[in-house]
Order: C-alpha cells, then structure tokens, then sequence
C-alpha cells in the first residue's frame, strides 16, 4: 500500500480482512496503520525506491493511493518493471490532475457537468467573471488536494480568488476553469474500473467546508457516511449509465483506459446527477465509511480489475458515519505534535489520517486532518451518535471537528 492517511488505513484494513492477504507493507503509513500492516520509510513520490521495495519483497500486488503517486507515474514505473499496481496510469489519472483534460472529455461525450471556460490570462478571467451571476465558481487547474476551488459569493472574493491562482505565488504557474454554479446536494460515487469494466462501490457523501453548517473553507472532508438516503436506485442508476460507464468507455476511446477507482464528485441537480469533478483514486474520507460496508474480498476487486475480469461484490446494510478530528487551525497553518489520548476507550472505528508515535509510544498529530471517527449501526443516527460519543471520549488539545456530519439527512 503507498500512501499514509485514513483512506490509505482504510484500504490497509480491507486488505487485512482478505483471505488471499498474509502481509501488507505500507509505505510510508502512519502510527495507525503501523498496527496493521509494516511501515518502510519511502515516499509516496519516491518512484524508484517504491519500485525497488516491490521487487525486493517479491510484492504480489500494489495499491496506490495518493493522487500525486499517481501524477509522477508510480503505476507507469511498476507496470514497466512487469510489477502488478491497481491504480491509473499517469495519463489516465489527468482525469483529476487536469480539470481542463476532465472538461473536455465530458463535453466531448456528452458526460452531464457544468459549462466552463478556461483561462491563464488574470485580466480575461476576470471580465468574464465579472460579468456573470454570482456565486462564481473557479477551479485552479491542477493539483491541489481539494483545496483549489473557490465558490464565490461576492465579485470581490471571485477576484481575490482569480489573482492568487493567476498571479499569486501559492499556487503554480496555472490555469483556472470558471465554471456554472451547480446546486444540490452533492455526492460521491467511487468506481473501480478497469477500461471499459465498472464494479461500482457504495455510496457516500463527503462535508467539503471545515465548520458546522458548511461553513468556512473547503478542505480536503470533513466527515462522511454511507449509505446516502437521497440517491435513489434511479438516481443511482442515472449516475451509473449516464456519467460512469460512459466515462470509463470515453477514456477507452481516447486512448487512456482507465483502471483503478474513478471516483465521481457528482451533485443532485433539478436535471438529475451532473459531475463537479472526477478523482483517479479512493476519496478521503469517503473510503473510510465505504469499505468497512464492503463484505466481498477487496483483494479480489483488485486482481479482477488489473486482470480485466469480472468481479461481483457484497455489501452489508449497516450504516456508517464518521467524524473527522482536524489540528486547529487546518485547513490553513497548524501546529503538529499534540498528544492524543482515549484512543483504547473507543467503540467506533478510528482511521489514522496524520498521526506519528513518538519514542514513549504516544500517537501524535502529524498532519492537518487527524483521526476519522467511524461508528456504524442500523441507521445513520445510530452511527453518529456512537462516533459523536467517542469524538469526546479522544482527548486532545490541538483538534476540532464537526458535529453535524450527516445533517442534510438526519434532521
Ligand atoms: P471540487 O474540489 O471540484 O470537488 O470542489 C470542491 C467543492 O466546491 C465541491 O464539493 C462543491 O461543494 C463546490 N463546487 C465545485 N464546483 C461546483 C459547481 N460547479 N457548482 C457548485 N458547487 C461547486
Ligand atoms: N473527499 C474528497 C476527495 O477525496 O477528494
């Protein structure tokens, strides 16, 4: 497994529950996912020594996690060296790393999704936006974990917005997409795909902005649960034959099969499901409310999806929501190295998104997103109420969280 935050423990807790699986290493994991599988010290974009490491240990197979692993072209690399990775090629993960490559893609095979327009010019992107409705919606074109979007309520946000992607110093030389404003309640639909094959997963919906009431910045996700009341087996079915199939077929025919878990930022509108973005991997948090729900073998998910074979999958009624515990302050500066207690008390599930152990064997936050607390039961408010009472059970100074993760369908 590459990668080190709570999707990547997610995954390594599936792996764990496989029949086929004896030993996982994860690299470079984190103090949480050092209880379950072996952490080596590499680093997710250290394409020649994850390459190394596989052949060394004779890796049966390798799950790639992280979006930037993707761009530098870990799966490439393995395929070269004859190594078995479940992930997208470099040039099939553009589907996320390049809003413009997604755009058009859509447009070109009739893919329901926003208008846009794209720009590297300040002074054009600006009187295009300024002559439009509000709230605006401008997307920097490129990697940046979720947080290169920007909703603009006012004209001088939008502005402020569009000089710090075009002419600002934090993002790189870019591109922005200025987009039509979508409304709905939005969701997320992870496929694993392999060219033209789609194994879909269940459903779940992410909290983008970091306060109670979707308030404040977006951020990577707040919290998540599963399954996803509002998405109807007609609006599933829509989602499915209108927007995924068609998406896995179009990167086919374009030259850039995909294999690995197309991930599909999708919005409930008045016309039915339209994409806000497509990401080449498992969604963080998402993953962590989807596969505990998953009752079939993911190890055999990914076999089938490298191999090009069928693959039937199981899923359990239950009902999941998680909270996530982020460092104060996240998702602009914080600081690392709280200590973190309560964490043997708890009933829930608890991922490790950005922890470390130091030498008294303490865990520590050691990143901007934390812990996600993951209760379960026969309803999403029983869910919530166990992961809400072990939310306070976990001591720590340094973290906040939300308390109302689930709130568009349990109030
Ligand atoms: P993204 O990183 O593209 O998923 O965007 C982050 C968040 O911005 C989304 O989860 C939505 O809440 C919001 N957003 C992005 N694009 C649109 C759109 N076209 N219309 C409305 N909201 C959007
Ligand atoms: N939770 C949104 C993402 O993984 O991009």
């Amino acid at each position: 497994m590459v990668g080190s935050g709570g999707r990547c423990h997610a995954i390594v807790d599936a792996l764990s529950r496989s029949p086929q699986v004896g030993k996982i290493y994860c690299a470079p994991g984190n103090a949480g996912i050092a209880e379950q599988a072996e952490c080596v010290k590499i680093g997710v974009e250290d394409v020649e020594a994850l390459v190394a490491f596989a052949k060394s240990e004779a890796i049966d197979l390798t799950v790639i996690g992280p979006e930037a692993s993707l761009a530098v072209g870990v799966v490439n690399a393995f395929k070269e060296s004859g190594l078995k990775a479940f992930g997208p090629t470099k040039e099939a993960a553009q589907i996320e790393s390049s809003k413009e490559f997604a755009k058009r893609l859509m447009a070109k095979y009739d893919i329901p999704t926003a208008g846009y327009e794209a720009f590297s010019d300040y002074e054009q992107a600006w009187a295009y936006v300024k002559a439009r409705p509000l709230p605006a919606v401008i997307k920097y074109d490129g990697l940046a974990a979720g947080k290169g979007v920007v909703v603009a309520e006012s004209y001088e946000e939008a502005e402020a917005a569009l000089r710090d992607m075009l002419l600002g110093e934090s993002f790189g030389s870019g591109r922005v997409v200025v987009e039509d404003f979508l409304d709905g309640p939005e969701f997320s639909f992870m496929c694993v795909v392999s060219g033209e094959k789609v194994y879909p997963l269940a459903m779940a919906q992410d909290h983008k902005r970091a306060y109670d009431g979707d308030k404040g910045p977006n951020t990577g996700g707040m919290g998540a649960y599963s399954p996803v009341p509002f998405v109807t087996d007609k609006v599933r079915e829509f989602a499915l034959e209108r927007i995924m199939r068609p998406t896995a077929k179009a990167m086919v025919a374009e030259g850039v099969p995909f294999v690995g878990v197309l991930y599909g930022g999708l919005i409930l509108t008045q016309q039915g499901p339209k994409v806000i973005e497509f990401n080449a991997r498992f969604g963080d948090p998402e993953t962590e409310v989807v596969l505990p729900r998953l009752r079939s073998d993911i190890y055999a998910l990914f076999e089938a999806a490298i191999e090009g074979a069928d693959c039937a999958t199981e899923w359990s009624e239950e009902a999941l929501l998680g909270v996530v515990l982020a460092s104060k302050g996240y998702p602009g500066g914080y600081a690392k190295g709280a200590v973190i207690e309560g964490l043997d008390g708890v009933e829930s599930k608890v991922y490790h998104m950005g922890t470390a152990r130091n030498a008294d064997g303490e865990v520590l936050t050691a990143g901007g997103r934390v812990l996600m607390v993951v209760g379960r039961g026969a309803t999403l408010a029983k869910a919530k109420q166990m992961a809400e009472r072990d939310c306070a059970r976990i001591k720590c100074d340094g973290l906040f969280h939300r308390s109302d993760i689930g709130h568009k369908v349990l109030n």
